[in-house]
């Protein structure tokens, strides 16, 4: 049996996605064939409760130079990030000369917050071109890996950091334990460790099956979380829940004794332990779930096709790849997708080959169905496509069920 990558106990794999590509690389289309596949199965440690996949995808297939995500595509999230600068600069950078260190600061949508403060910083990313962007904006960047020693180098150069934050992150990394050890080089001692990322209690109760993609190695809960600190010589000490991308946790961590948890910890626990995270047999139920809903994805295009209807999708996420690539659906349904990312743009999707174009194609002739790939971000896309709907379009939606609105 396999063993747990932060506790060593033995895991239980609940879903095998099969062969997966590397869900934000899109091939040219003259590159097509040269993705990198591997089998995206996830388990669950009944020891320490840490839902984790089984096979890692070496991080440089992962994250190279041209990685083309970029985190202020969207405005929703651009607004979430100018509050949590606010709040930190009104927090935990409030002191003399405080430092501040991000772990995938990606095009700078946190990070210029920051500089824009005045406040010392440094974003950590090994997406050069990403980091470019945030470099251009005036921004400090560490191109590179964040680990046990690139944190050791920092700390050399900069001193002590009073914040190290990470959003969307922390789960992409498997070798979680030397991710741990740099925030214990690197932090002050009365510093803390942040990270927010996608929440497994949402994903489970809303069956976001497509939050699982190479990407997200772990898929962190506040026990599972709890015990990975602890194991680390860090103590998780609040917890906030965040609405963005459908459902997101964010946990501040500190080392051992610095800080006295927050009442907000034992909350979540409790709901945890009342939705049954903890278990086996809520993965495998899940699991139930997830088969029905692709069966049922699958079945929508192929009738809707038939019937002579034509269909986009609309975001090409990573979340989509999971959704195309288990479902086997391709270009034969789906004409090509839409995503306002132009580093996508001319490209098509790992895997199932699906061309992706600027938004302009899609308002050239409005498709009869969309399928909502980003729907994390609904309500901004579909107020800005309002006229899709209005002239007789129809968004399809597949969690927590099939559905066409
Ligand atoms: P994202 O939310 O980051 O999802 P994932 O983490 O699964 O990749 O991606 C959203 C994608 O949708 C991104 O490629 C940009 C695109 N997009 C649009 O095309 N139009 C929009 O209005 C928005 C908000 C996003
Ligand atoms: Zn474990």
């Amino acid at each position: 049996m396999p063993k747990c990558r932060i506790c060593d106990g033995p895991v239980q794999e609940f879903f095998d996605f099969g062969r997966q590509p590397v869900s934000d690389v899109f091939p040219a289309p003259g590159e097509i064939g040269t993705e990198h596949f591997f089998r995206l199965a996830v388990a669950f440690c009944e020891k320490c409760t840490t839902v984790q996949q089984l096979e890692e995808v070496p991080r440089d297939r992962m994250f190279p130079t041209d990685y083309p995500y970029r985190s202020s595509g969207s405005t929703l999230m651009r607004q979430h990030f100018e509050r949590v600068a606010a709040h930190f600069l009104a927090t935990e950078l409030s002191g003399p000369d405080a430092f501040y260190v991000e772990v995938g600061c990606n095009d700078g949508i946190m990070l210029n917050s920051i500089r824009d403060a005045g406040v010392r910083h440094l974003g950590v990313d090994p997406a050069e071109e990403a980091a470019k962007v945030a470099g251009a904006g005036g921004s400090r960047v560490h191109v590179g890996f964040f680990e046990e020693s690139s944190a050791r180098e920092i700390r050399a150069a900069e001193g002590p950091a009073d914040l190290i934050f990470s959003a969307n992150t922390i789960s992409h990394i498997a070798y979680i334990d030397s991710v741990f050890a740099g925030a214990g080089v690197l932090l002050d001692h009365a510093g803390v460790f942040v990270f927010e990322d996608r929440y497994l209690g949402d994903i489970v109760e809303h069956t976001y099956f497509d939050q699982i993609y190479d990407e997200h190695f772990y898929l962190f809960s506040v026990r599972s979380v709890q015990a990975m600190a602890e194991r680390f010589g860090f103590e998780l000490v609040d917890v906030e829940h965040l609405p963005v991308h459908g459902g997101t946790m964010r946990y501040t961590t500190a080392r051992k004794g610095e800080r006295t948890p927050t009442a907000a910890v034992d909350r979540w626990l409790e709901r945890e332990r009342a939705q049954g995270l903890w278990e086996l047999a809520t993965y495998d139920s899940f699991a139930a779930r997830v088969k029905e809903n692709c069966d049922r994805l699958k079945e929508t295009l192929t009738r809707l096709r038939a019937e002579g209807r034509s269909i986009v999708g609309y975001g090409a996420t990573c979340k989509s790849a999971t959704v195309l690539n288990y479902c086997g659906i391709g270009a034969e349904s789906i004409s090509f997708i839409s995503d306002s990312t132009p580093e996508k743009q001319n490209r098509v999707t790992p895997g199932s080959h699906i061309p992706i174009r600027p938004a302009e194609a899609f308002r050239e002739s409005y498709p009869d169905y969309a399928v909502l790939f980003a729907w994390n971000h609904a309500e901004e896309i579909m107020a800005k496509e309002q006229e899709f709907k209005d002239s007789g379009g129809r968004w399809i939606l597949y969690a927590p069920n099939v559905h066409i609105v």
